[in-house]
């Protein structure tokens, strides 16, 4: 599948340093050309000999070796390659890319390329969480850096949660879907997609919101299933806990006021996805302070606003109303009725509906069982991951503008 692509693999610090290995291999095996760079960091986890065995090259270490300028200039080794892939990514790497900086030779080489780049963060769970390298993470997919990952689970260090390095065959899959995707898989390209994700918080006063139980795995996947067949995507999400999907410009925001703000600033686009569970309610006049209990025994009545429907509101845009809106539809009981009805009412074009009832599992859940309704009639879709469920509609979104 690679045969005749050229990869630089540049190797940051980080214990997943060892998958790099394996990814080294996996490359080589599809038939892949691999040239490596291995930061001091990297060296302290892998050795340049491992590496080298591996890649069957010369690995590259040193900005300043005249050896290695002599036999290939820092720039060279930036433009040879198809595509520059940075694999473990550490937050202090993303850093420097981030920021510009080029003070050795794996961030010279990233400021120095006019190629595609791609990312597989890995860290603790807290650093990646930290604001600063959600900061990075932003700039550097605004400044069109693909990311992969990082994945939930344990992490080295003892604790669990997102900052697992993707798995080799994972990244090998990314790497596929760029190199190989640059010529075919982009049916979406030039398309612009807005999608919502995740619960609204409204707030009741300065500590205190209502919200819902919503994830935001849905939504997200959306994103970067859209975003893998090549639409330009505008991510809208309420406080969750997703890893940012590769390629997605994020916004985030907190209420449902602020949700619709922000779609409204991404138009125009060609599609829109309603995936956020949209508080339907906001409190009347938040307060400016912390609310205190007076003493009184009486609880204070909070008085509630409908908010705005997104959906609704975007489905009967006057003048600029994207081509293909998607709404979802969470039903506990009669599931294609409600979705239809739901359809009809707010006037959007497809509603994907699932069945949220007890027992199902799909809040918060990996699993989805839907229906897809359109003015053509009802799919009964398998049960299937909300990343096949994700890649399934993407799929047929992008078979809707090919006949369309
Ligand atoms: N939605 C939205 N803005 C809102 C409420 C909902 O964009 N303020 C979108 C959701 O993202 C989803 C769809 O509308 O795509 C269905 O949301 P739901 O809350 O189930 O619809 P309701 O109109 O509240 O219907 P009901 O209360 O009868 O369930």
């Amino acid at each position: 599948m690679l045969t005749g692509k050229h990869i630089l693999l540049i190797i940051s610090g980080g214990i997943a340093a060892y998958k790099s290995l394996d990814l080294i291999r996996r490359l080589k095996e599809r038939g892949a050309g691999v040239r490596c760079v291995l930061t001091a960091g990297g060296a302290q986890f892998v050795t340049p000999l491992s590496v080298a065995a591996l890649s069957e090259d010369a690995v590259f270490q040193d900005l300043f070796s005249l050896k290695d300028e002599s036999e290939m200039g820092h720039i060279r080794l930036s433009r040879e390659a198809d595509l520059l892939v940075v694999a473990p990514a550490s937050a202090d790497l993303m850093a420097k890319m981030a920021a510009g900086l080029a003070d050795d030779l794996a961030s010279t080489i990233m400021l120095a390329t006019d190629k595609p780049v791609l990312i597989a963060p890995a860290m603790n769970t807290k650093m990646w969480e930290h604001p600063a390298t959600q900061r990075n993470m932003r700039t550097l997919q605004d400044d069109g850096v693909t990311a992969i990952g990082p994945g939930q689970g344990d992490l080295a260090c003892g604790e669990v949660g997102a900052g697992r390095m993707s798995e080799p065959l994972q990244i090998v899959a990314a790497i596929e879907s760029i190199l190989i995707g640059q010529v075919t898989a982009a049916p979406l390209q030039g398309r612009r997609a807005i999608v919502t994700s995740g619960p609204t918080y409204e707030a009741i006063d300065p500590v205190r919101f209502l919200a819902n139980r919503s994830s935001g795995k849905q939504g997200h996947a959306i994103a970067a299933a859209l975003a893998r067949l090549g639409a330009d995507v505008v991510l809208v999400a309420g406080p969750n806990n997703q890893p940012s999907p590769p390629g997605v410009a994020v916004r985030d925001i907190e209420s449902a006021v602020q949700m619709l703000a922000a779609c409204e600033a991404a138009l125009p686009a060609d599609i829109v996805v309603c995936a956020a569970a949209v508080a339907d309610w906001r409190v009347a006049g938040e307060a400016e302070q912390k609310m205190k209990k007076d003493g009184s025994g009486q609880p204070p009545a909070l008085a509630l606003v409908e908010n705005p429907d997104i959906l609704a509101t975007l489905s009967q845009l006057n003048g600029g109303r994207p081509s293909l809106v998607v709404g979802f539809a969470a039903e506990t009981e009669k599931v294609v009725d409600h979705g239809q009805g739901k359809r009809r009412r707010k006037g959007c074009d497809w509603i994907v509906a699932n069945d949220v009832g007890p027992g199902t599992g799909v809040m918060g859940g990996d699993e989805n069982t839907v229906h897809l309704i359109t003015s053509q009639g009802v799919e009964d879709w398998p049960t299937m991951s909300k990343d096949a469920v994700a890649d399934a509609l993407a799929r047929r979104i992008a078979d809707h503008f090919a006949v369309g």
